[in-house]
């Protein structure tokens, strides 16, 4: 039977934890340094690591069979792919966050203002649930930084210990949503026997942490 893919994050809050889980699953494979693809020793899988955006499409389109990956990441990019597992790790929240400064005080006044962020997607839903009118400027990265510049009066990102929000002059001003890392699959991979396999030694890396 061919080797499963695997996608994982390539560097970023998930990745120690993406490759941690693996490892616990007994699976031996050297993390990688410069090639971002590794074989799995002793399990039929290959392992891919990727930016975490480019993960659900990968595995819609069945490049990669499973990927580990943020809920928000998933909902973003609408990619139609089937959740395999909760993983109970890489647990965040997408908040709307202001300079210490600003005078936004209540979301209306977010109407007219200008918001950074890399989920322009979940974010005008956001928007549109609370009838609020702003203007949305996507950034792939370093979106914190974008009220320094001069370039949004708010930004919307994922925080987890609130140190980039911190360090970058940032308070949370709302929540719109939580998130949590998740191995999702390819449609036609139900029922294959090697994710059956793989899923039941995550599945008791998970209950032993319970
Ligand atoms: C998120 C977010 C911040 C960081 C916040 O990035 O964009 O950079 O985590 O974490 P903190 O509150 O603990 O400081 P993510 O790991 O999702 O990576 P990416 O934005 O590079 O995809
Ligand atoms: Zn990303
Ligand atoms: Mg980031």
């Amino acid at each position: 039977m061919k080797n499963l893919k695997i996608a994982i994050q390539k560097s970023g809050r998930l990745n120690e934890k993406s490759v941690q889980l693996l490892k616990n699953c007994g699976l031996n494979f050297e993390n990688y340094k410069s090639s971002l693809i590794t074989t799995v020793g002793n399990f039929p899988l290959e392992i891919l690591f990727l930016r975490d955006d480019d993960i659900p499409g990968y595995v819609a389109q069945g490049i990669a069979d499973l990927g580990i990956v943020g809920e928000n990441v998933i909902d973003e990019t609408q990619a139609q792919v089937e959740y395999v597992q909760r993983l109970g790790f890489g647990k965040c929240n997408l908040k709307l966050a202001i300079p210490k400064d600003s005078d936004i005080q209540d979301l209306k006044d977010l109407n007219g203002k200008a918001i950074a962020t890399s989920y322009p997607v979940i974010l005008q839903q956001f928007l549109d649930e609370y009838k609020i009118k702003a203007e949305i400027r996507e950034i792939s990265g370093s979106v914190e930084i974008s009220p320094g510049l001069g370039l949004a009066d708010a930004i919307c990102d994922i925080v987890s210990t609130g140190g980039t929000l911190k360090s970058n002059g940032l308070k949370p001003f709302a929540d719109v949503r939580s998130s949590e890392a998740i191995l999702v699959g390819n449609k036609n991979l139900l029922g294959n026997p090697i994710l059956t396999e793989l899923l039941q030694r995550i599945q008791s890396v998970l209950l032993a942490k319970e």
